[in-house]
C-alpha cells in the first residue's frame, strides 16, 4: 500500500454534503453533466447512491435504482485523476453485491456506444447488449444512441 494513503479505500452512502464535491467531478468527467439537484433529487428519492471514500478524497460515486426486482445503475464516475487503477471495477463489483443482497433479478444500464471504457468494463462482467435507444444522449453533434446492458444476477 502507498505510504501516502493512510487506510483502504472504501463504500459509504452519499450525503448531502458530498454534493459539491460530487458534482464538481461530474462536471469534469462528462460534457454533459448532472446537476447538482440531480444527485439531490436522486437521495432524496430514495435511490442507492454511493460515494467512493480514499481517505480525504472522494474518489468516485454512483446513483442505482433498485425497484421491482431490477438494478438500475443511472450513474458510475472515477473521478478523471483517479481513473485507469481498477477503481471502476471495483465499484461495479460492489454495486452488483448491493442488487444482489436486493435480491435484484438483473441489473441494466445505458452506456454511449463511443464509450470505449465503460463498454470494456461492462462486457468484462458479464454484462450483454440488449438493445440500443435512439438518440438518447444529448452529444456535441447533436444526439447520440444509448446501448442499453444487461446482467443477470444469479441467486442459486
Ligand atoms: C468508465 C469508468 C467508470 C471506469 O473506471 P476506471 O477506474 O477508469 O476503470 P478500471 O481501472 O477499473 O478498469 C476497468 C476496465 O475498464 C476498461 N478500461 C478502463 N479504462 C480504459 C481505457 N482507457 N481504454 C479501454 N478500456 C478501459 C478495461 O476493460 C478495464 O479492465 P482491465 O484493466 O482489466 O483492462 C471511468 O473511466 C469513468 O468514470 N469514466 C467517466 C464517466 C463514465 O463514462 N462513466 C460510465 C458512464 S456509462
Amino acid at each position: 500500500m502507498s505510504a501516502l494513503f493512510k487506510s483502504e479505500p472504501y463504500f459509504r452512502p452519499m450525503h448531502e454534503d458530498d454534493l459539491d464535491v460530487v458534482a464538481a467531478i461530474d462536471y469534469a468527467a462528462y460534457p454533459f453533466p448532472w446537476t447538482h439537484g440531480n444527485f439531490r433529487d436522486s437521495i432524496e428519492s430514495g435511490y442507492s447512491c454511493w460515494v467512493y471514500q480514499h481517505d480525504e478524497f472522494i474518489v468516485g460515486y454512483a446513483v442505482m435504482l433498485l425497484a421491482v426486482q431490477e438494478a438500475h445503475l443511472l450513474n458510475i464516475t472515477v473521478a478523471p485523476d483517479w481513473q485507469g487503477q481498477g477503481k471502476g471495477r471495483a465499484f461495479m463489483q460492489h454495486l452488483l453485491a448491493v442488487a444482489h443482497d436486493y435480491r435484484a433479478e438483473a441489473m441494466f444500464l445505458e452506456v454511449r456506444p463511443t464509450n470505449t471504457a465503460a463498454r470494456r468494463l461492462y462486457h468484462s462482467l458479464g454484462f450483454d447488449y440488449i438493445a440500443v435507444r435512439k438518440g438518447y444522449y444529448p452529444s456535441q453533434y447533436g444526439r447520440e444512441d444509448a446501448v442499453i446492458m444487461r446482467k443477470e444476477l444469479n441467486h442459486a
